[in-house]
């Protein structure tokens, strides 16, 4: 039976014309007598807004690898998505198939202690995703937008094991039960910080303005800086930097007489605020999966497996990076930061098939930075 492709096709601009659209391989029965020519419109248009950031300038590789699509990369220069009369105009010239929003305001702490920045943040996470999902449902496109981890308190609920009346303290139910502890995609949402509320608000718009939704929440995106000037790097880029400055040994006096002690120079790493990491090429090609796949529109949860502690990160990145740079486990209150984190925010994948490990992922990443 023959396989159509877009490169084994004849073109003609004569009908008859069928037209698909975003097919990559079409299998076609019985119709040798019936069309004599093909012709393949309609590369699906994609507008990724946030290009240059870390996710988005991901997202651009990941569909401008396929050739199914035609990609229109954004970024603040070609629009401000606060805006939600350039949002309209710009937007519906343009007629996108699918519009992805990986903008974001990620300043945490900034925006707990000024009142300011705390108003941007509700303009670019809240209030924009809105103006376009309006716009995606007026186009009929289907809207991505990415939310957080941080829109939970950190107090998961525990489960119990099927069939258990909840009053006992461990019944037979118990035994063999691991509870898979975290928060799925319907768990209520409760932020405990500004930037936390104003990725809710976010949420909250785009399921009011459109039904063709997609909102992924990642936690902890690293990868390849961003392209801007004064671009966030990841925790990992920030810690591999501090961990070369101090793997130095060097001669600490002992508290007995006699020798200087050679010690390691350490870096501390807070111990606590458990979650997954998610590598934005990974959070990349998902977000092209879930669409490509026409999975039922809603909340998902797209993070690499192996939840862990910022310290417990480090040691698995020294480990990797071969650095012998000494890490001491301490308490978030060593490092008191203006905006409340959750304790724990691990993000449960019920929809999905998972994803690998964050040690993987980050092996590829430390492989490519090379
Ligand atoms: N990074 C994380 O650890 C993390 C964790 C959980 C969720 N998320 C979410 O994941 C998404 C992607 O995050 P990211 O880390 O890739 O973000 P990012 O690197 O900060 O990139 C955001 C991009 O959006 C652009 N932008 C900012 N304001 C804009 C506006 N008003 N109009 C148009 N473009 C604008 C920025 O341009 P400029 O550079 O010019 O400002 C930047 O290129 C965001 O929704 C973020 O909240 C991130």
């Amino acid at each position: 039976m023959p396989i159509i492709t877009r490169s084994n096709i004849t073109i003609d601009k004569n009908t008859p014309v069928i037209q698909f659209t975003g097919v990559k391989n079409i299998m076609i029965k019985n119709i040798k007598n019936k069309v004599e020519k093909i012709e393949v419109f309609g590369k699906k248009k994609v507008l990724i807004i946030g290009a240059n950031g870390m996710l988005g300038q991901e997202l651009v590789n990941v569909f401008k690898k396929d050739s199914d699509y035609e990609v229109v990369a954004w970024d603040r220069g070609d629009i401000d998505i606060t805006s939600e009369k350039q949002v309209e105009s710009k937007v519906t010239k343009l007629k996108p198939a699918i519009i992805i929003n990986a903008t974001g305001y990620n300043a945490v702490d900034k925006c707990e202690e000024d009142k300011k920045e705390y108003e941007m943040a509700k303009k670019l996470n809240g209030k924009a995703p809105g103006y376009l999902a309006k716009v995606a449902k007026k186009l009929k496109a289907v809207f991505v937008n990415y939310s957080s981890d941080y829109v939970f308190d950190g107090q998961p609920e525990i489960p119990e094991p099927e069939g258990c009346s909840h009053r006992c303290s461990a019944c037979s139910l118990h035994e063999n039960f691991v509870p898979q502890i975290g928060f799925d995609e319907e768990a209520k949402t409760h932020p405990i910080s500004n930037y936390g509320k104003s990725k809710v608000l976010g949420e909250k718009e785009v399921m009011k303005n459109t039904k063709a939704y997609y909102i992924i929440r990642p936690s902890k995106i690293f990868g390849e800086p961003a392209k801007a000037e004064n671009a966030k790097r990841s925790f990992f880029d920030v810690m591999l930097e501090v961990g070369k400055k101090n793997k130095e040994v060097y001669p600490v006096k002992s508290s007995s007489a006699g020798r200087p002690k050679a010690e390691f120079n350490g870096v501390k790493a807070v111990d606590e605020e458990t979650s997954c990491f998610t590598y934005a090429p990974d959070l990349a090609k998902k977000t092209k999966e879930i669409i490509e796949a026409e999975k039922p529109f809603g909340i998902y949860h797209v993070v690499n497996g192996d939840p862990c502690t910022w310290y417990e990160a480090v040691l698995e990145l020294y480990k990797q990076a071969k650095l012998k740079t000494k890490v001491i486990p301490v308490l978030g209150s060593e490092f008191p930061r203006p905006a409340k984190r959750p304790h724990y925010s691990v993000l449960l994948n019920t929809k999905l098939n998972p994803m690998r490990s964050y040690k993987d992922a980050l092996k590829e990443y430390l492989k490519s930075s090379k």
